[in-house]
């Protein structure tokens, strides 16, 4: 039977990535951060000493990857820097770079590794801001996670202060908001829901709630 596909598509720390992995471990499904591969050619780029707006470097590191490549960097505390950050919300800008990962993804969304080696899953889980619109448009369940922009500077802002980093929040708001506005208005797969993406705003909701809304609507899907 086809894997049965997740999307979830938002901004920055709308609480995508946390909700995608609770789901995942709960339907036993494979997850996909799909930023993380984004994450990946900027590691690389600035890595070899490249600008994060070099084109050419940037659409040569995304064909470069492949999943012995990419699937060890994932868990790599060096992707999530907010340097890195920056660089994934240019190099994704160009054309070239999202065509070079979007074999990769449709390939993880339609044959989900399993847990051991040679196995499969009966369904994915990708997070990002195109899956429902252009990676996985068939996905028979997407969600559109988003939180007031405030809300998720705050967020962020904590998460910072967590790891020990020094952080003021207005300048973690701004950041936030150019990213957003990157993402958004970019010509390419901008960041908004797919027309029939299930609209989860988390502002006012804690992770256990975010969790409880979306199995529901996950369930109610055939
Ligand atoms: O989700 P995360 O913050 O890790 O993504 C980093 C950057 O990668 C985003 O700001 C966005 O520009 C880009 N991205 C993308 N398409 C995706 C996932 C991430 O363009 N599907």
């Amino acid at each position: 039977s086809p894997s049965f596909i997740v999307a979830i598509d938002g901004p920055a720390a709308s609480g995508k990535g946390t909700l995608a992995r609770r789901l995942a471990a709960t339907l036993g499904f494979a997850h996909l951060d799909t930023g993380a591969l984004y994450r990946a050619v900027g590691l690389s780029l600035l890595r070899a000493g490249h600008a994060p707006e070099d084109g050419a470097a940037a659409i040569a590191a995304a064909r470069g990857l492949d999943a012995a490549t990419v699937l060890p960097l994932m868990n790599d505390p060096a992707l999530r820097q907010d340097v890195v950050a920056v660089a994934a919300s240019k190099v994704s800008v160009v054309p070239e770079v999202r065509a070079a990962l979007l074999d990769f993804q449709r390939d993880f969304a339609n044959h989900p590794p399993g847990g051991a080696p040679g196995t499969v899953s009966r369904g994915a889980v990708l997070d990002g801001r195109d899956v429902g619109t252009v990676v996985c448009p068939q996905a028979p369940a997407k969600l559109f996670v988003t939180a007031d922009v405030e809300v998720r500077a705050r967020r962020r802002l904590s998460e910072l202060r967590n790891t020990g980093a020094e952080a003021i929040y207005d300048a973690v708001l701004e950041d936030m908001k150019v990213r957003d506005a990157r993402d958004s208005q970019r010509a390419v797969a901008p960041l908004k829901p797919a027309v029939d993406a299930f609209l989860l705003d988390t502002s006012m909701m804690d992770a256990d709630q975010a969790f409880i809304a979306a199995m529901d609507f996950i369930r109610s899907r055939p």
